[in-house]
This record gives C-alpha cells, structure tokens and sequence, in this order.
C-alpha cells in the first residue's frame, strides 16, 4: 500500500470510501472544493491492485487570526485497518499544512464514542481535548474538539 497526494481522479473513490466508513458524508462538490482551494492537503492510500483503501481530506481555516489547517474526514477501509496507514496519511497531511501554508496547529473533530479513532489522535499522534461541541452530530451525539500544535522546521 502506498500513500500519495489524491487527484480528482481519486475522488469518487475517496466519496466511496467516505459512504462505507462514516455516517458524515459529503456532495461531490464539497471534495471538489478542497482539492482546488487546498490539492497538497488530499492523501490516499492505494494498494497494489490501484484500489483506494484510505483518504485524508482537508483544508486550512482562512477566516481565523491563527492560521490553521482542520482535517474535514479520515477513513481506511476495514479490510486495511491496524497497519498504520490513517497515522501515514494523517502525517503527510499535517506536514503538508505546516511546509505549504505555516499552520501553527491542526485540529478536528471526532465523536465521543470513536474510541479507535481517539486512540489515534490522542496516543499516536500527540492531540489534546480543547473543547466539547455538544450535539455535533447530526444524530445528537458529542465531538470532541481536538487540536495539536506543529513545531515549526529546526
Ligand atoms: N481500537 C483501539 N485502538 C485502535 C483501533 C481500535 N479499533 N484502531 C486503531 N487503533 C490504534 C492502533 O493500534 C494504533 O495505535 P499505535 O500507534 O499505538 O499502534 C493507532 O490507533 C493508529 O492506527 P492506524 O493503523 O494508523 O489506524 P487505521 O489505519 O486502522 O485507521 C481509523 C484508524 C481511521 C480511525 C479507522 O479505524 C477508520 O477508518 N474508522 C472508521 C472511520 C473513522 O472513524 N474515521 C475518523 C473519524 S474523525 C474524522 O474524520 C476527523
């Protein structure tokens, strides 16, 4: 499996890989919005056969004082989980926040009961709690709002 920047290409794979991994999901349009206002910031893992298994999508926040990218979604198929591809394509994207557009921190939100996906954010990738958006979700459950600061390059 490899991670690589996404092309429009890929984003009809990214949708369905949205449709069969989370309940947020996403107009076409919306995919096409991110790709031309922010391309270095969409990632997907592919395997060996070309098959899309895992995206990253996100975009920075223009309107705030503190520049700052926010990852829109993530999801790697269930048949690729536990291999370390969400932390590769979430990596690159942070990376890419920083070097292209000097985001000073990242940050997303994630549904309280996501243990998988808070375990993550919070042990592999360093994130911490800012705040608690309640009924966030369209079916009234709570987001964790999480941020995490990027060092600036040495
Ligand atoms: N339970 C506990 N820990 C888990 C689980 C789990 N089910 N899944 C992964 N982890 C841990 C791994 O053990 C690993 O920990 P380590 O670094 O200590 O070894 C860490 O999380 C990262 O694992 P990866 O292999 O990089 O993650 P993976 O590729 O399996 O993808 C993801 C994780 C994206 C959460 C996946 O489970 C998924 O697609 N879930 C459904 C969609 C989803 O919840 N997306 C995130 C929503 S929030 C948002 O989009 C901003």
């Amino acid at each position: 499996v490899c991670i690589r920047q996404a092309t429009v290409d890929d984003l009809l794979a990214m949708q369905n890989c949205n449709l069969l991994c989370l309940p947020e999901n996403y107009q076409m349009k919306y995919y096409l919005y991110h790709i031309l206002s922010w391309p270095q910031l969409l990632y997907v893992a592919e395997d060996y056969n070309k098959k899309i298994v895992g995206y990253v999508l996100a975009k920075m926040e223009e309107e705030s004082t503190i520049c700052h990218g926010h990852i829109t979604s993530l999801a790697v198929l269930r048949t690729h989980r536990k291999l370390g591809l969400a932390t590769k394509l979430m990596n690159a994207a942070q990376r890419a926040m920083q070097e292209v557009f000097g985001a000073e921190y990242v940050s997303l939100h994630v549904r309280k009961s996501n243990r998988a996906a808070f375990h993550l954010y919070t042990e592999t990738l360093g994130y911490k709690i800012s705040d608690i958006e309640a009924k966030y979700y369209a079916d009234g459950e709570d987001a964790f709002d999480m941020q995490k600061e990027l060092k600036p390059k040495e």
